[in-house]
């Protein structure tokens, strides 16, 4: 029912202050329209505009890895402690609790298994299914230097315009192949390739050697990939040197899911990422204490 009188008062318009208006702090991504921004700024948690991506992704072409088994009792538990879900959609629909508050960061390309030529992917998710997830994002890796590198940058620039179109943002993931070097200068092409044709942010690995020239000449946020178990502390210290060059975050599988425990080991990424803890810190305030205990009955509870 309407108002039948007008109890406003002319102070509460304030006329003469102007629109207040927030930046979007996300490197690149100012321009971007308001529903892109806003899944971003549910997988880049909006304090630190960092994020701690969990990436289970891998059963898409290698089947069951160790650590991935059982989904339901390995990682399920682990998602209040993730900014964010790396996976399939298949894992979402069978295993991933729909009331799950963590964002969906779904896998979007696929087709050859460990078996055959990797970079022989094609897009095997549609934009209409990946809305229907209520994905955050959508992921596609893309093979710079690959047998199939072409094929592998336009499954990229296609997800790119179907997701301008309703607003969902494109992971691109720089897949090194065993023949390349994950150095500086392959990483720093790969990377930008990725941004240039439009991915809204990029996964790449880490370098130990001029590892901020890649991410500076990347002109959208950069999150570190995982890449194979190290021991935990190993991994924390890569991890922190990476955000110290200016990474956006981690999306990490292995190093998490693979530790004996894995719960401890994502918060202690997570305080790495978002506190900038110092990593031999975070190996002692989280990651020791739980080794001393059960892994077992500690992190299948
Ligand atoms: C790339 O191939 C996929 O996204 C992987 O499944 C995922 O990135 C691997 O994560 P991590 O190397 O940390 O185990």
């Amino acid at each position: 029912m309407p108002d039948t009188e007008d109890l406003t008062s002319g102070a509460r318009f304030q006329p003469g202050v102007a629109a207040q208006h927030t930046a979007f702090p996300l490197r690149g991504c100012g321009s971007l329209d308001w529903g892109m921004q806003s899944r971003l700024a549910r997988i880049f948690r909006p304090t630190t505009w960092r994020t701690v991506m969990l990436a289970i992704d891998h059963g898409y072409f290698l089947g069951p890895i160790t650590g991935l088994e059982r989904v339901d009792l390995s990682i399920v538990p682990l998602l209040p402690d993730a900014d964010a879900l790396m996976t399939t959609r298949g894992m979402i629909r069978s295993t991933v609790p729909p009331a799950s508050r963590t964002p969906i960061v779904l896998r979007a390309s696929g087709g050859p298994s460990i078996l055959k030529e990797l970079s022989d992917e094609q897009i095997a998710v549609s934009i209409e299914d990946a809305a229907r997830i209520n994905a955050s994002a959508v992921a596609v890796q893309v093979f710079i230097g690959g047998e199939h590198e072409t094929q592998s940058v336009r499954n990229m620039t296609r997800l790119v315009d179907e997701g301008q179109r309703l607003g969902i943002p494109v992971l691109a993931v720089t897949a090194v192949g065993k023949e390349l070097t994950r150095d500086a200068r392959y990483l720093r092409l790969a990377t930008r390739i990725c941004a240039e044709l439009g991915a809204h942010f990029v996964k790449t690995y880490y370098c130990d050697k001029d590892f901020e020239t890649v991410t500076s000449a990347c002109p959208v946020p950069l999150v570190m990939a995982g890449g194979k178990k190290l021991p935990e502390l190993d991994a924390l210290v890569m991890a922190y040197r990476a955000i110290e060059a200016g990474a956006a975050g981690v999306d990490m599988g292995r190093n998490i899911f693979q530790s004996t425990t894995p719960s401890a080991m994502l918060r202690a990424i997570s305080a790495v990422v978002h506190e900038s803890m110092k990593p031999e810190d975070a190996y002692e305030q989280y990651v020791r204490p739980a080794t001393q205990q059960s892994p077992i009955s500690m992190e299948v509870a």
